[in-house]
């Protein structure tokens, strides 16, 4: 191979990896913006509340259903493609760090589409993640409250070249205390190891 093919190869090699560095930023920059764009509830403003829901087993449930345990809830839905799998599974390690301490914990996964995400649906998803995670659906006036309760951004967003639609959402993972107020709220840049040693101390 001659020089000048060398050069032009590796000039094209470069060129691509740069392509693909920005092509991934920036489609991780808008699903994190997607996820990201409501600031955290302030201190001090009220965050829960009674619910009736429906858990993946297809119990009817409200919020007595899981009284006197604490809770880790998040909010999201089965088709999202890649921040709720990963916050799922960042629940599912946190409680696997907690270890026993873990134990009062009652991880909800509560969808915010409702339509799609049916009780069968909930059952096959929850089963990915952690043994306890519990699926929560309702109908549309039973989510649309619970996500007001917990000031949840959540709206359709039609996806033409898919002939469906996706959500943006608000992505916080709420811990609760077993009498239903709010103790912490985390964030997607907070990792395992730093929710399970903030939980360690405030249980
Ligand atoms: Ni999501």
């Amino acid at each position: 191979m001659n020089t000048t093919i060398k050069k032009r190869l590796m000039r094209t090699v470069i060129l691509c990896a740069i392509a693909m560095a920005i092509g991934v930023g920036a489609a991780y920059t808008e699903l994190k913006s997607r996820h990201d764009n409501m600031p955290p509830p302030v201190a001090g403003v009220s965050v829960g509340g009674p619910f009736a829901l429906t858990d993946h087993t297809g119990k009817d449930v409200t919020q007595e259903a899981y009284a006197g345990q604490y809770k880790l809830i998040y909010f999201g839905f089965t088709y999202c493609p890649a921040i709720c799998p990963t916050e799922l599974q960042k629940i599912t390690k946190v409680l696997n760090i907690l270890g026993d301490e873990g134990d009062d914990i009652q991880p909800l996964f509560i969808t915010i589409d409702p339509e799609r995400d049916t009780v069968d649906t909930m059952r096959g998803y929850v089963s990915l993640f952690h043994p306890r995670l519990i699926g929560l659906t309702g109908n549309r006036a039973q989510i649309d409250k619970v996500l007001a309760n917990y000031r949840v951004f959540a709206q359709k967003v039609e996806d033409p070249e898919n002939n469906d639609y996706t959500m943006d959402h608000s992505s916080f993972i709420y811990l609760m205390s077993p009498d239903d107020t709010l103790i912490s709220i985390y964030r997607i840049q907070d990792d395992a190891d730093y929710i399970a040693a903030d939980i360690a101390k405030k249980l």
